[in-house]
């Protein structure tokens, strides 16, 4: 079987990470959130002081990005590969309300585009991959044999993740869960630097109202066609 590029990009909390693993594991392919890798650089500029509410100091973060080391590993129990931040496995700290409150603003940063950008290509060249995030049908595998967008209005998004959140056992209110989500909206599409947007082959899915078989079985048929163009 050929080993196909998968890109799934959308707007925050619209099940792309459960999708693109779920979708790994049945294709055995390798599965890279590339949300995580943002995530962890934003961990490391609030673990040593360069953001705050108050403040972020752009440049002085800016030289230190030679200094952070990201790597995934494959958790066998959980069936998908974890984030490493300079060697300490960073997942659950980097999904609290404070990492996503910083970590647009993080994004919009070009040297960390481009640094993460490049790991990205690295990871994925050799081997099939699916990848999600807001940028990879666009700019970081342009040629990806499928690409997906996938939206859902910002209220059950904001639903699913204040739940995910609450099931985790954080403190959150539904109504900062939600300014969250629409904050994350604007700047991911508005940023100068590869906002996040549709790109012009991609398969849009919104998933508002399709439970996550339905929506698997729309997107496993989908691969089923394209591998059989490759075939
Ligand atoms: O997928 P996520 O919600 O975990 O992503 C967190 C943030 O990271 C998102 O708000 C914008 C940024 N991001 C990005 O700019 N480009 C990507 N390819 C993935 C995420």
């Amino acid at each position: 079987m050929q080993n196909i590029i998968i890109a799934i990009d959308g707007y925050s909390s619209t099940g792309k990470s459960t999708i693109a693993k779920q979708l790994a594991k049945t294709l055995g392919y390798v599965y890279v959130d590339t949300g995580a890798m943002y995530r962890a650089v934003t961990l490391y500029a609030m673990q040593n002081n360069y953001i705050s509410q108050e403040n972020f100091n752009t440049s002085d973060f800016v030289m230190q990005l030679d200094n952070i080391n990201l790597s995934f590993k494959f958790n066998v129990s959980l069936g998908f590969a974890e984030i490493y931040l300079n060697g300490n496995n960073v997942e659950k700290e980097i999904r609290t309300m404070e990492v996503s409150s910083f970590v647009s603003t993080v994004s919009t940063i070009p040297e960390v585009r481009q640094q993460l950008v490049k790991l990205q290509r690295e990871i994925g060249k050799n081997s099939g991959v699916v990848m999600d995030g807001r940028d990879i049908g666009t700019v970081v595998f342009p040629e990806a044999e499928l690409k997906l967008f996938i939206t859902a209005s910002p209220e059950i998004r904001a639903e699913r993740r204040y739940k995910e959140l609450i099931s985790r056992g954080d403190n959150v209110v539904y109504d900062e869960v939600l300014k969250n989500v629409n904050e994350r909206d604007y700047i991911d599409s508005h940023r100068k630097n590869s906002p996040l947007k549709k790109a012009e082959d991609a398969i849009e899915i919104d998933n508002s109202n399709l439970s996550l078989d339905e929506q698997f079985a729309k997107i496993v048929y989908l691969v089923k066609m394209i591998l059989k163009d490759h075939e």
